[in-house]
């Protein structure tokens, strides 16, 4: 049962290719490896004691999608991951952010639909619903205007799977953290990561001096952020549900996947001190531009319909993102 999936040695790809070899699918890996590394390739070869089928291409590149579509007959399905993702990087480059995510989007559907290739699953983001008025966000809350170019991608990749003759499940991810517990895949995106957890564990390796809280003056439980933290082996497992659903019900659908729990700043560098057993060593600093006061996830429709729910705690993923730190570094 083969599925293609595109951005499959990326950080949320490549766990949800391990997934999807433990499901008993063929994963055929479409990457052009801008923003990730084939170490990860590597690392699921090693997890699934598999040798996992990958094409290096552009999937803004017709011409090289198209030849993949040519050699691999009986596709059951494809997921989209490949997109870049900084918030802030698109920011600064909007143009870059609007041609890859949604070009690399109308590539696929053009020949998904020449070869007969009808269920997709999009990987979207909780950032559709920019700042919400109300909490938690269900998939009926509106569409704020998005705060970053990146948001106004998934809007716009996600409005055009509505318009589509495909079946689609998009899922609008919250915030991914944490690594495979083998510590041999992982976020391998640009080596000056945005992100908090990655930064929190550059400073823990001592790669980064100390940790600046962006702003203690939001409308929220201590002043910090509040966000909704997912491990990323939960969030690749919701993609094999979603997989499942889809090639049974064959309709279109959006599902949240988040842990339903929000979490701030402060307190998740609390989880991460005492799940590693260390001080981290940050200040209060400015607010960071585009940054909303507080979003998490009401998953009621995912644990009701997919039948799947988020298992492993905040601490076991502190624990697992900082293995991936120690490994990353070798
Ligand atoms: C979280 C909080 C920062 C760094 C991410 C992804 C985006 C989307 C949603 C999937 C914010 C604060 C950070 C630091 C800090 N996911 N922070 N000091 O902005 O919620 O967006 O999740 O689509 O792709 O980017 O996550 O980890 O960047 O920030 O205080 O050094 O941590 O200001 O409040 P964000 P983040």
């Amino acid at each position: 049962m083969k599925i293609i999936v595109t951005g499959g040695a990326g950080y949320i790809g490549s766990h949800t290719v391990v997934e999807l070899v433990a499901s008993g699918y063929e994963p055929i890996v479409l990457d052009n490896f801008s923003n990730t590394d084939v170490r990860n390739i590597n690392g699921i070869n090693k997890i699934t004691a598999k040798n996992i089928k990958f094409y290096n291409i552009d999937c803004t590149d017709s011409n090289a999608v198209k030849s993949v579509f040519e050699k691999e007959k009986d596709i059951l399905g494809l997921i989209h991951f490949a997109a870049f993702k900084s918030v802030e990087e698109s920011v600064r480059l909007p143009e870059k952010y609007f041609k890859n995510n949604i070009g690399s989007l109308e590539v696929i559907l053009d020949h998904m639909q020449n070869n007969n290739v009808n269920n997709i699953i999009f990987s979207s983001s909780c950032t559709v619903y920019g700042s919400p008025e109300k909490l938690p966000v269900t998939e009926n809350s509106p569409f704020k205007r998005a705060e970053s170019p990146y948001g106004e991608t998934k809007q716009k990749c996600e409005d055009i799977l509505n318009r589509s003759s495909l079946k689609s499940v998009s899922l609008r991810y919250f915030n991914p953290i944490g690594s495979h517990s083998s510590g041999l895949i992982g976020d391998f995106s640009s080596d000056k990561p945005a992100n908090l957890v990655p930064i929190i564990c550059e400073v823990a390796s001592g790669k980064r001096e100390k940790l600046i809280v962006n702003g203690n003056d939001y409308n929220t439980v201590d002043g910090s952020c509040v966000r909704d933290y997912i491990h990323v082996v939960d969030l690749a497992k919701s993609h094999i549900a979603a997989l499942n659903y889809l090639l049974k019900n064959k309709k279109k659908d959006v599902f949240n996947v988040g842990t339903g729990k929000g979490l701030s700043v402060l307190e998740t560098i609390k989880v991460f001190e005492s799940a590693n057993n260390m001080k981290l060593n940050y200040s209060i600093g400015p607010r960071r531009d585009g940054d909303i006061d507080e979003i998490y996830s009401d998953n009621q429709k995912v644990i009701s319909e997919l039948k799947w729910q988020a298992k492993i705690s905040t601490e076991s993923a502190m624990i697992d993102a900082w293995n991936w730190e120690l490994n990353k570094i070798k």
